[in-house]
């Protein structure tokens, strides 16, 4: 069994963070999303991973090598552009050759991994297996329709969806997805779609199932449905101390303080996450948010945020609330005359002001 993570996309819809750094490696909970889907995937005992990438593709080889730090191997196929998900498939023939594998998008998250999945399929001679979840919003994604516990239709962002089973970017296929992604043409939007070469296969005939996932699960495609992940992933993690704490300072319920943070009178309520490095001086960290690592948090209130590293908020009178805050940021107090507020914000910054 292989495994296959497209992590190519350009990440539109969480700019501004994504003009600097590819959506699969924003930390949730300090932690990118594509080393969650890797971890994932080896959890299940897959170790030979193909990731398809795009335009970020240097930074994405940065930081996931060669797999070694997973004890897995990667090997990287390049996109020339976004063409879709089943073109992917396409490009990456060769890497996959004859094996089953599992498609997995690299900015999904999902609860309790991949395992019971890969273990169903594997037991199986199904040839596709499409993970869906009951969902309020059907139309926002692929919609499958079933029939006596087989996938007998699937479309793509329907106006009237004919069940609320969403697609939910985790896909498990045999060799026969070959023929149907070489013979699917590109849809209104361009790009050649996994949707349509699902129902390629279901029009041939073969074995399409579905597994229906009851847990949560995230694509962290918008700055909202980052939040949520946070939240929800944050309040599935153990306890952990590996910084200082001084006696003046107070953690309240689930607090992970990673290696080298150090919390100086300040009182921090869980669920929440101090990364390495970071100083948390005279403030208050509230549920649901995470510092990511080098950052400095002075005389400031925040909760329910996301910061990424390296950034200094420093002095802010009014609590900083559902907040996502990038990499090398600075938000301080202006003392200088006339008093005003100061702002240097790229392209897609969005403020609010009290
Ligand atoms: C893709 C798939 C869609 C699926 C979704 C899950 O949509 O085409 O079927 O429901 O991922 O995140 P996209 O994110 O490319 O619009």
């Amino acid at each position: 069994m292989k495994a296959l993570i497209l992590s190519g996309g350009k990440g539109t819809r969480l700019r501004p963070l994504t003009y600097t750094c590819a959506k699969q490696l924003v930390p949730v909970a300090n932690k990118p999303v594509l080393f969650r889907v890797i971890e994932a995937i080896v959890a299940a005992g897959i170790t030979d991973i193909g990731i398809v990438v795009g335009d970020t593709a240097p930074e994405i080889k940065a930081a996931a090598g060669d797999g070694s730090q997973w004890e897995a191997k990667i090997t990287y196929i390049q996109q020339q552009a976004p063409l879709g998900l089943a073109h992917a498939v396409k490009i990456s023939e060769d890497f996959l050759t004859n094996d089953r594998f599992v498609m997995f998008l690299g900015d999904n998250v999902i609860e309790g991994g991949v395992t019971a999945l890969v273990e169903q399929f594997t037991a199986s001679d199904w040839n596709a297996q499409i993970v869906l979840k009951s969902v309020p919003n059907p139309q926002q994604f692929g919609v499958a329709e079933l029939d006596s516990g087989r996938i007998i239709r699937l479309v793509e962002k329907p106006a009237e969806p004919k069940s609320d089973l969403a697609v939910v970017g985790i896909y498990m296929f045999d060799r026969t997805i070959f023929k149907a992604v070489n013979s699917i043409e590109p849809s209104w939007r361009g790009e050649l779609e996994i949707t349509d070469a699902i129902q390629y296969l279901v029009d041939e005939g073969q074995k399409v199932y579905p597994y229906i996932h009851k847990g949560w699960w995230i694509d962290t495609g918008k700055m909202e449905d980052m939040l949520t992940a946070n939240r929800l992933i944050l309040e599935a993690l153990e306890y952990r101390m590996e910084g200082s704490v001084d006696s003046k300072s107070q953690l309240v319920g689930k607090v992970i303080i990673e290696e080298g943070a150090e919390i100086i009178n300040s009182v921090i309520r869980g669920p929440a996450i101090i990364g390495e490095h970071t100083r948390i001086v005279n403030s208050y960290i509230g549920p649901f948010t995470s510092i990511y690592h080098h950052c400095l948090i002075e005389e400031t209130e925040i909760e329910f945020s996301m910061v990424l590293e390296n950034s200094r908020i420093v002095d802010i009178e009014q609590r900083i609330d559902h907040s996502l805050i990038g990499r090398n940021v600075e938000v301080t107090k202006s003392s200088v005359k006339p008093r005003a507020y100061r702002l240097v914000l790229g392209d897609h910054s969005r403020v609010g002001i009290l």
